[in-house]
């Protein structure tokens, strides 16, 4: 019986590890064979600070993925996040030596295009291919078997810091992983929720973790742009716990049941202080206040991310947030108002099995990661060519 194209994908979090294994289809749907998640302490906003804590934290979460699927994969895609992670563009022009097109061409084209110069301390996450011209048609697909002189290829190619990759493939393996593809956290957990048709119109999305906002903007079918805030819902956290002077568990309890953007509610709430187990009350204005403050800050800053691309008229099919921060209540709305676009919660799509937990907001990088190393092949088996075209670098049509 011929193996069945199972899959690990790992996220590696600044709150959680999440690790899922899954079956491709050839059509394109993932089953969901075992899914899991584990707390982590030692990342700061999407980086690795703690090597030993954070590689027990991927042990862990991959086990309980891999027992419940009933596997033992090892060879995994990993996510890379980060506000080091950037995109660069690439293109280049290469002779059709045969007169026809072949795959080996659009390889060549598309590897000479991705020859970006990067300074020293950076490296290539991902290429991603953007477009094809066949002597100077653009937008050509599939130009394999086509009469042409010559070829364009366009990608962008997401780069990141040498010394975090380093870093991220280092936990992975001290986790008894190897981690033969990287994917950078925002396009994937992009590529989880977005449809076709919002990337050929127009989407804005943002995966809002607990460290960091990651960005990734489609138009045309292709990705225009990705870049990553470093805040996330942890610094409303912590910025409640030292605005109203209570330990972090305590604020994170209030940000989940009562903190809100925007809602101008009225009122007080009692809450232990940090010393001793003496009551205190708290206006939740000035609860609401520290929370707007902080949205404030976090969207200018996603704001100067969307001020570089060139749009006349926004985003058509609006924003798509993930993440375990976008369910901070008010924030859409808040959004919504703020940029004048539709703003919806992404959900998953194209999943069967274990479906359930997969769909929550901060699953999503994990399913994308899945769906990302699907199309470029990743089994199980140790040599397949893939793996080794996929430690050099990636492409991926977008
Ligand atoms: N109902 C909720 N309301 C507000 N915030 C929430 C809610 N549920 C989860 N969060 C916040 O979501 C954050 C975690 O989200 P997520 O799991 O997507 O992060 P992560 O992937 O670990 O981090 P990152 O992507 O930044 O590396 C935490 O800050 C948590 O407080
Ligand atoms: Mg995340």
């Amino acid at each position: 019986m011929a193996k069945r194209p199972l899959i690990l994908a790992v996220d590696v979090g600044t709150t959680k590890v999440s690790a899922l294994v899954g079956e491709a289809h050839p059509e394109g749907e993932l089953t969901v064979l075992g899914v899991a998640a584990t707390p982590v302490v030692g990342m700061r906003r999407g980086l690795v600070f703690e090597v030993e804590r954070v590689a027990l934290a991927i042990r862990d979460a991959v086990n309980r993925a891999n027992s419940m699927a009933g596997t033992d994969l090892n060879q995994a895609a990993v996510a890379v996040n980060g506000d080091h992670l950037a995109i660069v563009p690439g293109q280049a022009r290469v002779n059709i030596k045969t007169g026809t097109v072949r795959p080996e061409d659009v390889e060549h084209a598309t590897h000479k295009a991705a020859q970006v110069s990067l300074d020293g301390d950076r490296e290539t996450v991902q290429v991603i291919r953007r477009g094809l011209a066949v002597d100077g048609f653009r937008g050509v697909v599939d130009p394999v078997g086509m009469v042409a002189h010559e070829m364009d290829a366009e990608v962008f190619v997401v780069t990141g810091l040498a010394t975090v990759i380093r870093n991220i493939r280092r936990v992975a393996t001290m986790a008894g992983l190897n981690p033969v593809l990287l994917i950078p956290a925002p396009r994937a957990s992009a590529d989880a929720v977005l449809a076709d048709d919002e990337k050929q119109i127009g989407v804005v999305h943002l995966d809002v973790g607990g460290g960091t906002t990651g960005i990734t903007v489609y138009r045309g079918g292709h990705i225009q742009y990705l870049g990553v805030v470093p805040i996330g819902g942890e610094s409303v956290t912590s910025d409640l716990s030292v605005g109203l002077g209570v330990v972090g568990t305590q604020a994170e309890r209030l940000k989940l049941e009562y903190a809100a953007v925007g809602s101008e509610r009225e009122g007080t709430l009692e809450v232990r202080a940090v010393s001793g187990q003496s009551v205190k009350e708290i206006p939740v204005k000035e609860l609401e206040e520290i929370v707007r403050a902080r949205i404030d800050e976090w969207a200018s800053m996603v704001e100067s991310h969307l001020s570089r691309i060139e749009w006349p008229k926004g985003p058509a099919a609006g924003v798509v947030m993930t993440g375990g921060g976008s369910l901070l209540k008010g924030l859409s709305s808040f959004l919504q108002t703020r940029w004048g676009w539709p703003v919806r919660p992404g959900v998953p799509i194209g999943l069967a099995g274990l479906s359930d937990l997969s769909k929550s907001p901060g699953y999503s990088v994990v399913v994308g990661v899945a769906r990302d190393s699907r199309l470029f092949g990743l089994r199980p088996e140790a040599d397949s060519p893939w793996r080794k075209l996929a430690q050099l670098w990636f492409t991926l049509w977008s």
